[in-house]
């Protein structure tokens, strides 16, 4: 198919509206193609759009035709030298002409300049073109991601963990890797909290940022130790109780057995298994010595 004229730039509020329509027809299409039932729009919580913008707008690009109009976007984040992108997103009218393409180029281009040095995405499991679609800027398809749900039942305060902005050093992950954006619009856009060890950090969300209103979500959480690892999730659940959520969700990277198997032994249930694909320097990182979950969508 031919190529196609658009511009891309960075993403502005006054794009999440269209932002918002484009990114729900192109998964809504593409998951209906892969499971055989199109969801429901709105697939993605409008809070979705507006906290990934808030946490890294130097990630976030859009796509314009040659009349202004949004045809495709992309988020990312940068986590200091880590960065990991999506959703992307391409209007279902124009797939298929290097949109998608040009959105991924501009977006690695600005997360290396701003000095990352491994970045991931995470997608189907069943789709070989997606894989493909990568696979050609060099990111390879070595790992998993698996989505964790638990019901949630109230838990007595565990001691030795603080609720604040106050990040311990998170080096024993990945050398520079800095959630602190991600803390900070948490806190600042009422979303949810940060509970730190003296050796954890887990960012908890409340509000329907990446699940439905009613379940708590972790976008973030890193642990050196299995205690730090058991307060931080006693912490979480607890205040999810104390707001009557019903559920929490966590995402672990597959290489990350010792959280997996901490998490299993907690109640959690495995239901969504994505393909990691890493492009960049140490992309073993997530097998260490630690306890880890990070969101990559
Ligand atoms: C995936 C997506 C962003 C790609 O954007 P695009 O503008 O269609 O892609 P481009 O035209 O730049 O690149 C097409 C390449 O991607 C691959 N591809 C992956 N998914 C595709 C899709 N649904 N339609 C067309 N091409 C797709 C093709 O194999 C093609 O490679 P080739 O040219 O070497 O054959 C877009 O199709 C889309 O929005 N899909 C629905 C949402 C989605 O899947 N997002 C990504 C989730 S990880």
């Amino acid at each position: 198919m031919a190529g196609i004229e658009v511009r891309v730039r960075p993403m502005e509020a006054s794009d999440l509206a269209a932002v918002a329509r484009v990114t729900d027809a192109a998964f809504g299409r593409i998951i209906g193609q892969l499971t055989g039932r199109e969801p429901a729009a709105p697939l993605m919580p409008p809070l979705l759009h507006s906290t990934r913008l808030a946490t890294d707008p130097a990630g976030c690009l859009v796509a314009c035709g040659t009349e202004g109009d949004v045809t495709g976007a992309i988020y990312s984040i940068a986590r200091g030298t880590l960065g990991w992108f999506g959703p992307l997103a391409v209007s279902p009218a124009v797939q298929g002409r290097g949109v998608g393409q040009m959105l991924i180029a501009a977006c690695l281009e600005g997360l290396r300049g701003r000095g990352v040095r491994l970045i991931g995405l995470e997608t189907f499991a069943e789709s070989p073109l997606h894989v493909h679609l990568y696979a050609k800027f060099g990111f390879r398809p070595s790992w998993t991601g698996v989505g964790f749900r638990k019901s949630i039942a109230p838990v007595p305060p565990p001691g030795g963990v603080r609720e604040g902005t106050t990040v311990p050093d998170l080096g024993f992950v990945y050398e520079g890797l800095d959630v602190g954006a991600e803390v900070a619009v948490a806190a600042g856009h009422a979303i949810g909290t940060t509970f730190t060890t003296d050796g954890g950090v887990a960012i908890c969300h409340f509000a329907p940022t990446f699940e439905g209103a009613g379940a708590g979500f972790l976008p973030f959480v890193a642990a050196a130790t299995q205690p730090d690892f058991r307060r931080l999730f006693d912490a979480v659940e607890g205040a999810c109780a104390d707001r009557r959520l019903t559920t929490l969700t966590v995402h672990v990277p597959g290489p990350s057995w010792q959280t997996i198997d901490e998490l299993v032994t907690r109640g959690y249930r495995a239901e969504r298994v994505g393909v990691r694909m890493k492009l960049g320097e140490n992309p073993n990182y997530d097998g260490g010595d630690f306890f880890y979950a990070d969101n990559w969508l």
